[in-house]
């Protein structure tokens, strides 16, 4: 009987999940997700003000996850949570707190790379997401273009240069007016948007590009983001233009990520693709991948909502796997900024 907690404080999520493995297939008994809503005063995540709302939320968080779960405190077996990569302040309050409760009831504490959580979520909704996969992981801090033939071995394909797949939303919303965070806002705006008025130009899409060549796998954002804000300056009437300014930039932004994902899947003969992280929230893009990647054969996984963005549930299941493996954190554990993801080449 194997009952995994799962923390997640990475950012401004405050998440506990329980995961019951006690019949082989992992179940998420329960996943309660607290989403610290102060950040959208301040339209992006204030660290200080994350770390305390973690202080403050952590405890109930897990107590609910519990009472969820029906279960008691004493149940827990292992305990997994994120150390990296993330805000340093907000993660150590998750950190310390699964040392303490670790310690407390005389159960293994395992540290879980946040990224790796995230490859670990399509899986908790579909059983099938399984390796070997091309991994396309779209969040607000990365974007990462993987093989994956198996788990616990990453082969990093491409990366951004510049901006993040999300960030990049996030940042043209700000520009259109949009609250925060925008990923959504944008997609909702750029339904209604006609797509022939902005033609963006596609960031590193070179036919050129030889395969041996990391550009060709390779993304950027910071162009296409410039070249919004100057077609937003250079409008006399955004009310108007706002909704075809997001079509274009949409489009531009996930042509570039079908393409990549493509590539990569094409390169190493994959018929899965994983999709994660919040921009995987994004139903047009989901929609595209699929489209794209028919030809191939390929069958793509997309998390439900609640299971792309920061969530605990992910954190457990690639905690119970790093379990499986043997891995066992110390307690002096720390926090990192940034990590590599763990077996990644
Ligand atoms: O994975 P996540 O919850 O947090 C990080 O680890 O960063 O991702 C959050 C990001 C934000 O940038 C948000 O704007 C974006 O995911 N996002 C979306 C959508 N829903 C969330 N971007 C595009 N379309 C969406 N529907
Ligand atoms: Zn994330």
């Amino acid at each position: 009987m194997t009952l995994v907690l799962g923390i997640e404080t990475s950012c401004d999520e405050t998440s506990a999940a329980l995961l019951d493995d006690a019949s082989g297939t992992p179940v998420l008994r329960s996943l309660v997700i607290f989403s610290q809503d102060i950040h959208r005063v301040f339209g992006g995540v204030v660290p200080e003000i994350a770390s305390r709302a973690h202080l403050t939320a952590i405890v109930p968080v897990v107590r609910q996850t519990l009472v969820d779960a029906s279960a008691d405190v004493s149940d827990i077996d292992v305990v997994a949570v994120t150390n990296a990569p993330g805000l340093v302040g907000a993660l150590l309050v998750g950190v310390n707190y699964a040392k303490g409760l670790a310690f407390g009831l005389g159960r293994p504490l395992v540290a879980v790379h946040h990224m790796e959580g995230h490859l670990f979520a399509a899986m908790l909704d579909d059983p099938n997401a399984q390796p070997p996969f091309t991994a396309l992981l779209v969040s607000g801090g990365h974007t990462l273009l993987m093989d994956v033939p198996e788990w616990g071995h990453y082969r990093l394909l491409g990366s951004t240069r510049d901006d993040a797949a999300g960030e990049a939303f996030d940042k043209v919303a700000k520009l259109l007016g949009l609250p925060y965070p925008g990923g959504r806002h944008v997609e909702a705006l750029a339904k209604e948007g006609d797509p022939s008025r902005f033609r963006f130009s596609r960031p590193m899409l070179s036919r050129t590009t030889p395969e041996t060549d990391r550009a060709y796998f390779d993304l950027s954002f910071s162009g296409l983001k410039t070249a919004v804000l100057n077609a937003v300056r250079a409008s006399d009437d955004l009310a108007r233009d706002a909704r075809d300014i997001a079509r274009g930039f949409q489009d531009a932004l996930i042509d570039t990520l079908v393409e990549k994902t493509y590539r990569a899947a094409r390169a190493h003969g994959r018929t899965r693709v994983v999709l994660g992280g919040g921009v995987a929230c994004n139903r047009t893009l989901a929609a595209a991948v699929r489209e794209r990647l028919e030809p191939l054969g390929a069958t793509v996984f997309t998390p439900s909502p609640r299971l792309a963005t920061d969530n605990a549930g992910m954190i457990a299941q690639a905690g119970l796997f790093r379990y499986t493996l043997g891995e066992r954190a110390p307690l002096d554990l720390s926090a990192h900024a940034s990590a590599p993801l763990p077996g990644q080449v």
